[in-house]
């Protein structure tokens, strides 16, 4: 499929199956959101574009490779959240855009509750941080949000997606690579991912 990444990682799929079992408690369950995000991340970011700058080591000057593109960090709350600490680790000098959207139980459209985005925004390439693609309302209204503030280069970095997610994503937005841990056979009548992880936001926040 083109444009979908699914890690192939064996460090990524033994910590896929720990987030999976319901025995894992939430702050094994957090930690383990944090690691995959950073092992996605260090996969997504293989094509970053880089220059060449001049520098003094202690013994000579050289020339030496620094990243062209300022990085943006979108997690959608709340999910999301847990996915920002490790990546910003990796990359200090993104920014972090919050968007915060929620499900209708019964629609299981998006519903928009807050956004913080600058007005003049800077930044040549977004990653989108949300543990669950499930049926894609929720990565499609925000690739809507950051095309409209004039976002061109977009990435979706999620843990676990449903097949109809995917394809939800990628028929409305066909340009943005979608990174993930695993993918699943479906969803159930309540718009979650089978067998997924259950609610992966009241797993990492202890409120289920
Ligand atoms: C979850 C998840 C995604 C969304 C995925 O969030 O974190 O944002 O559902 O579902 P979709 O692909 O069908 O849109 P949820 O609405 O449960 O909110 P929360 O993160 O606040 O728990
Ligand atoms: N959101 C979740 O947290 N889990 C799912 O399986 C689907 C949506």
């Amino acid at each position: 499929m083109p444009n979908i990444f699914p890690s192939i990682h064996p460090l990524v799929a033994h910590k896929l199956s720990l987030l999976r079992d319901k025995n894992t408690e939430h702050k094994k369950f957090r930690e383990l959101i944090h690691e995959i995000a950073v092992l996605l991340t260090y996969e997504a970011t293989s094509d970053l574009i880089l220059h060449e700058i001049n520098l003094d080591t202690p013994l000579a000057r050289t020339t030496a490779k620094v990243l062209s593109e300022k990085v943006c960090l979108v997690p959608i709350l709340r999910a999301g959240l847990g996915m920002v600490e490790g990546v910003w680790n990796l990359m200090p000098t993104a920014e972090v855009w919050h968007i915060g959207l929620y499900r209708d139980e019964n629609s299981l459209k998006p519903v928009e509750y807050y956004k913080k985005i600058p007005l003049e925004p800077d930044v040549s390439v977004c990653l989108i941080l949300d543990p669950m693609l499930a049926t894609g309302g929720s990565a499609v209204a925000t690739v809507d949000i950051l095309k409209r503030w004039g976002i061109r280069k977009i990435k979706f970095v999620g843990i676990l997606a449903a097949p109809q997610g995917i394809e939800n994503l990628q028929s409305h937005h066909p340009d943005v690579h979608i990174h993930l841990a695993g993918i699943d056979d479906t969803l159930n009548q309540r718009g979650y991912i089978l067998p997924g992880l259950g609610d992966a936001g009241d797993r990492q926040f202890g409120t289920g």
